[in-house]
């Protein structure tokens, strides 16, 4: 199928690893060109290197400041225009039996995943809305529905991040631009294994032995991998996909259980 998305351009919040990368690189295969942000300025440069600077524009920020967002709203603009395209993907919760969490990992939580979230939508969507057009994705996680007791800070910020979806969604709807979230479940990239390298060393077992009991929790029996994550983005990025807005679509081996 085209999915149109050729000469399309976008802006990847947290796309120099993981999810996000494997978001940036899909989106620039489908022929759009696409700004990557993330603080690590050698990890960047060598993406960069790697894509071409034709097809791959990088901005060093860091989204957990208001700063940090205004630089990429400025940069992205300068560079690109108005994108067609938003894809919220920064984020980096811990997890913790609760009584051991510290307002800092409530606040480094909730500040860059929630909140750049939001100052990534305040700057970009009323521009898009002018334009009446725009596809914006954030990818939020299944815990956000299924929260997990020692993942809450996480949990918590993906719990506000569907409602800011589907509140937004429902606000711009008559403008023409679509906002949308793709909960994925556990999925294998760098923060993934970080998580599970904490909570081992938490709990004295092993890393594969913590991994194993997330997985025998989902149905299909794997983890994901970040390009199937990144082949559900990419259609909700698409031009075609504009009948869906203020949806939450989860993608975790069957893991949630819900009928809907
Ligand atoms: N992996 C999973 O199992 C899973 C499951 C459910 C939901 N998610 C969500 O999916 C999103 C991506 O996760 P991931 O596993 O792909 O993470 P990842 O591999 O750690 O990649 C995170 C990306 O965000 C960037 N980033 C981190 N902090 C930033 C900051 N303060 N400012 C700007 N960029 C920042 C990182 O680059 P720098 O470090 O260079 O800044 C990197 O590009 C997160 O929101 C996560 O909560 C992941």
């Amino acid at each position: 199928m085209d999915l149109h998305l050729d000469g399309k351009t976008a802006l990847v919040t947290g796309g120099s690893a993981g999810i996000g990368r494997a978001v940036a690189l899909a989106l620039v295969a489908e022929g759009c060109r696409v700004v990557v942000v993330g603080r690590d300025e050698a990890r960047l440069a060598a993406m960069r290197a790697e894509v071409g600077a034709d097809k791959l524009v990088t901005v060093v920020a860091d989204l957990a400041t208001s700063a940090g967002a205004d630089k990429v709203a400025k940069t992205t603009i300068a560079q690109v225009g108005v994108p067609d395209i938003l894809v919220n993907s920064a984020g980096s919760s811990q997890g913790g039996l609760f009584w051991t969490i510290d307002d800092t990992v409530w606040d480094e939580s909730l500040n860059l995943k929630l909140m750049g979230t939001i100052r990534m939508l305040r700057a970009i969507v009323p521009l898009m809305m002018e334009r009446r057009s725009g596809n914006v994705v954030t990818i939020v996680g299944n815990s956000g529905r299924q929260p997990g007791a020692r993942f809450l800070p996480g949990s918590a910020a993906n719990a506000a991040l569907l409602a800011v979806t589907k509140g937004l969604a429902d606000e711009v709807a008559a403008s023409g631009v679509v906002i949308n979230a793709i909960s994925p479940g556990p999925t294998r990239t760098d923060r993934w294994t970080g998580l599970m390298a904490k909570a081992a060393s938490a709990s004295s077992r092993t890393i594969a032995d913590v991994e194993a009991t997330h997985v025998a929790a989902i149905p299909n029996g794997r983890l994901s991998e970040p390009e199937e994550i990144a082949r559900y983005v990419v259609f909700l990025c698409s031009p075609l996909a504009t009948a869906a807005t203020g949806t939450s679509l989860t993608i975790d081996g069957g893991a949630t259980r819900s009928l809907a």
